[in-house]
Parts: structure tokens; C-alpha cells; sequence
């Protein structure tokens, strides 16, 4: 990880986060959630609640997944990082939402909370394996307004949506992190880079003019971010965007090793494990 070192506001909160455990948090479902859900939840848990954004309590389990309110979908278990994406997509209700790769689903469940189940989610994904517990997740938490398709992101028909969120396959050294703290191989990262932008770029074709395209990865590495989002860039009609959050984060970055990019790529986030006890989090705001 220490070729990431440039890149890290805080080098030494960073290093000692990997050998803390990331704190559980849970997404609370207002399509599913009772009146009493705060007492129901502190009769089980001690909590806390995000300050960044509605609806994000932190745990002090190590199961938040065996609980009566989890298996009624009152609430979704997520990590806090992890929620951004949809924060910055900002679905409405009666909107129509491609959400091209969702598997399991805990941001298709969030799109469909945040329309309050008027309007259409398509939640796509290549793997039929995967495909199961997005299904579950979507019966569990009451999603109404969600189809379910299984295609390869890059082939599916032709549709305009007026928001897509693109939350890429990638390398993991997000989720890796607080396990290993090591780096991953570079070719895997260039591999994953050209398919990352073979989907962008299939959603910057269904998406309307004036629409939203959310990219989002869980990896440090700025070949699949920057990376990918200049590309997108230079090569199809997408623009990238400010993103308003009060979550802490460092903004995306304009050099690493040999690699150069935009200076507008500080329009992109980047939330680090030391910055919300949780997983990484890349997240591109762009309008076509
Ligand atoms: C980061 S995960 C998605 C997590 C999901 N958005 C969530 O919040 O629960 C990336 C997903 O991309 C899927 N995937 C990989 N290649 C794909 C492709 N070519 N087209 C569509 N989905 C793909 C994987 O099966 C995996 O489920």
C-alpha cells in the first residue's frame, strides 16, 4: 500500500486503521420501517447516528444481520461509505434508474427507498449467481419498483434512463484493506479499467441528455477512477460535475506515479477507511 502514500491526507490514521475493525453500519428502509424503529433498534444495539446523511446508524455488533429487523427489511446492512454513491445520484420519485451492475443489490434498495417506490429501477447484472441475493434483498426490503436483468452491462438493449449508476466490478483494495493492507497487481487494475469504461461508456449512450451518470468503485487505485472517469471524459458526451457532501473525504487526484489527468478531476471523491471507519469509496458525478 506505501505507493499510495502521495495520495493519503493522513498517512498515519490510514496505516492504523488497517488493523482496526471497520464499524458496522446499517441503511434504515423507510419502505419498510416502523414509527418505533429507533426504539426497536436501541433495544437491541447501542447506535449512532451518521451526521452526513439521513438514515445511517453505526452499530457496536459484529451480526447486524441477525436481528428481526434486518430479516424484515427495516433496515439494510451496508457499509456508511458505501451509501454515498446514491447520495450524489439522487434519484426521484417517478424518475426512471439503470442500475447497471447491482448485485446484491444494497444500492438498487436505496434508489428504490429514495423514490419512495413511485417511478422504475432496472437493476441489471452479469452474474446469475449474484443475480439470487439481489432478488431477496429486493423481496426483503419491499422495492416494488425494481426489475431485475442479467445481462452483460456493456450489451444491453437500447433504453434512455434519466439517472444510471454505474457501481463498477473493480480490484477491491477497498474491501481488502482492513485484511491484508496490500496492494493489487497493476495489469489486474488495466484489465479491469478497460471493462470499467466499456460500461461507462455504454451508460453515457442510455442516458438521456440533461441525465445523471454516477461512477463508482470501491478501490484506491486511480488507473480504475481517474483513470477510467478521464476516458469517459475525452472520449464520450459526458461532463463531470461538482459533488456537494459532507461526508469526509480528499478530493479524486490529478497525478499518480507517471499518470496525469484533469485538474477537474478534484471534482471527484475519494473516502479513505480512516475518514468514516469504513470501506474505500470512489464516487464521479457526470451529466451528459
Ligand atoms: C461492486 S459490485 C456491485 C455491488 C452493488 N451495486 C451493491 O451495491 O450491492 C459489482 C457487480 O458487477 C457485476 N459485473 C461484473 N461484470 C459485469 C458486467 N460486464 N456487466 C454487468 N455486471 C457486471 C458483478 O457481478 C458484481 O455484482
Amino acid at each position: 500500500m506505501k505507493k499510495y502514500k502521495p495520495i493519503i491526507d493522513d498517512w498515519d490514521a490510514f496505516k492504523a486503521e488497517s488493523d482496526e475493525h471497520p464499524v458496522n453500519a446499517v441503511r434504515k428502509n423507510p419502505l419498510k420501517a416502523k414509527e418505533d424503529f429507533e426504539e426497536k433498534l436501541a433495544e437491541r444495539f447501542q447506535y449512532e447516528k451518521a451526521d452526513w446523511a439521513d438514515g445511517i446508524y453505526r452499530l457496536d455488533t459484529e451480526s447486524p444481520g441477525k436481528s428481526l429487523l434486518h430479516w424484515r427489511g427495516e433496515y439494510y446492512v451496508q457499509e456508511e461509505s458505501a451509501a454515498l454513491p446514491i447520495e450524489v445520484l439522487d434519484p426521484k420519485p417517478g424518475e426512471k434508474v439503470l442500475d447497471m451492475c447491482a448485485a446484491p443489490g444494497g444500492k438498487t434498495t436505496q434508489i428504490a427507498a429514495k423514490m419512495n417506490n413511485k417511478g422504475l429501477v432496472v437493476a441489471n447484472d452479469e452474474s446469475s449467481q449474484r443475480m439470487k441475493s439481489l432478488h431477496a434483498n429486493v423481496y426483503r426490503t419491499g422495492s416494488a419498483i425494481v426489475d431485475a436483468t442479467n445481462y452483460d452491462a456493456r450489451r444491453l438493449p437500447e433504453e434512455k434512463f434519466d439517472r444510471i449508476l454505474v457501481d463498477a466490478p473493480c480490484s477491491g483494495e477497498g474491501d481488502r484493506f482492513y485484511e491484508t493492507f496490500t496492494a493489487i497487481d497493476e495489469q489486474d487494475s488495466r484489465d479491469l479499467a478497460k471493462l470499467q469504461f466499456q460500461i461507462l461508456e455504454k451508460a453515457s449512450q442510455m442516458i438521456r441528455e440533461g441525465g445523471t451518470v454516477v461512477y463508482s468503485t470501491c478501490t484506491i487505485s486511480p488507473i480504475e477512477n481517474e483513470g477510467v472517469v478521464q476516458r469517459a471524459v475525452d472520449e464520450t458526451e459526458l461532463e463531470l460535475k461538482e459533488i456537494e457532501t459532507s461526508i469526509p473525504h480528499v478530493e479524486g487526484v490529478d497525478s499518480f506515479e507517471d499518470l496525469d489527468y484533469d485538474a477537474d478531476m478534484s471534482k471527484c471523491v475519494r473516502v479513505y477507511p480512516h475518514h468514516v471507519n469504513s470501506g474505500v469509496i470512489f464516487v464521479a458525478k457526470l451529466e451528459k
